[in-house]
């Protein structure tokens, strides 16, 4: 499949590398053949794990699946499966990053599975200097993985079950893998489904079955098929559609998804991303408060012209990157983000007094993510696959 080629009205694209447009996710769903989270399963998910029910579940963050209840009738059955998600590190970690994590988090402390993230610093190495993107060379992606992970590990984690592919670091588990992949998929399908071209460099072209290998790996150690869950953003989609076409001509189960839509970013931007010159764009976990305030207050929302008119006609979460925030982590009591959601409707609530409400709960969530990131740093080279060598850890 192409990548999402522009609709008629709106046109948008969305691939591993490039997101442009305003999304319009019911089309997506249908160019890229996914599933949406519907009513019935998400019950079916509240029915499993209980209260608390995760907001971003809940509140519709993650939005389509594939093979989902497949996933839970083994489970219901008693075949555990595994979680996978992972990080390309190509600058430093934003509240948009963590999304998969959280949400593999929860599911780690629900139901106790061992959860594998991939640190995909040659990726970032491999398509770095192109289309806009800084260069970057492997001891730049080397160093902010390590960076990134402590991060990204602090939302919390069970250290024994879980997992770190680093991947200039864990080849040797990789590489076996990423070659039967490799094997059974031809540059024709990579220009399809990425938009290669003939002047791409190769190992770009490659790194497609490295993405693919960790959802094997747990299949490969157990000398059984072990059933993978990959929490993801749906720009990842692509990757994985290629990883579940190979999957059953290898003997591994088809890893199954859920996707989460991209946080807007807080110039009004479709996804938080944070280019040199859109520093302002994100919230960096090593953001200062002052940062924090700044950013926040200068803030694209759904607000309009002039209080008087936001009074009468009131404003509109729906379009707001400050009301996002709240929707995905800020608000976790539904009473709260309820109430926040009403009075912005109504024109109770300003777009002032809303951010001025915002800005120190972020600032509490920093501060406390500090504390929890030093933390990791005890235990996070001990759980490197492979490990580091001597003289590369930290
Ligand atoms: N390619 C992803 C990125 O650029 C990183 C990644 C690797 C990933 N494996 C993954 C993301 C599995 C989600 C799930 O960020």
């Amino acid at each position: 499949m192409t990548p999402v080629p522009p609709s008629e009205k709106e046109p948008f694209k969305v691939t591993p590398w490039a997101v442009e447009g305003r999304i319009d996710y019911g089309r997506l769903q249908e160019l890229f053949g996914t599933s949406p989270l519907d009513d019935e399963l998400l019950s079916r998910l509240r029915r499993l794990l209980g209260e608390p029910f995760h907001p971003l579940l809940e509140r519709g963050i993650y939005l389509s699946h594939r093979d989902l209840p497949r996933l839970l009738d083994g489970y219901e059955r008693g075949t555990p499966f595994v979680l996978y998600t992972g990080r390309g590190p190509s600058g430093e970690i934003h509240l948009a990053h963590l999304i998969p994590f959280e949400l593999c988090s929860y599911l780690q402390r629900k139901l106790g599975v061992e959860l594998w993230v991939q640190l995909t610093d040659d990726e970032k190495f491999l398509f770095s200097g192109r289309a806009g993107r800084s260069e970057l060379s492997l001891k730049d992606t080397y160093r902010l993985g390590r960076e990134n992970l402590l991060d990204l590990l602090a939302v919390g984690f069970d250290p024994k079950r879980t997992h770190v592919l680093f991947d200039t670091l864990s080849i040797r588990s990789l590489y076996p893998i990423a070659l039967e992949v490799a094997k059974r998929v031809t540059f024709s399908t990579t220009k399809a489904v990425f938009g290669f071209r003939n002047d791409t460099n190769i190992g770009s072209i490659f790194f497609t079955s490295v993405q693919s290998a960790p959802a094997f790996l747990p299949s490969v150690r157990a000398g059984r098929p072990v059933p993978c869950l990959i929490p993801c953003g749906v720009d990842q989609d692509p990757h994985f559609r290629l990883t579940r076409d190979v999957a059953e001509p290898l003997g591994y189960p088809k890893p199954a998804l859920i996707h989460n839509r991209m946080l807007p970013g807080l110039l009004g931007e479709e996804k938080m991303s944070s280019s040199a010159d859109r520093q302002d764009n994100a919230i960096f976990l090593s953001d200062p408060p002052a940062d924090v305030e700044r950013k926040v207050s200068h803030a694209f929302t759904g607000g309009r012209a002039s209080i008087e008119e936001q009074r009468r006609l009131g404003a509109n979460p729906e379009v707001c990157s400050v009301w996002a925030l709240w929707r995905s982590r800020f608000a976790p009591d539904p009473a709260e983000f309820a109430e926040i959601t009403r009075t912005c409707r109504s024109g109770e609530l300003l777009c002032g007094e809303c951010k001025s409400r915002l800005v120190p709960r972020v600032q509490r969530f920093l501060r406390e993510h500090a504390e929890r990131r030093r933390e990791v740093d005890a235990w996070l080279d001990s759980r490197i696959e492979d490990g580091p060598p001597p003289g590369r850890g930290g």
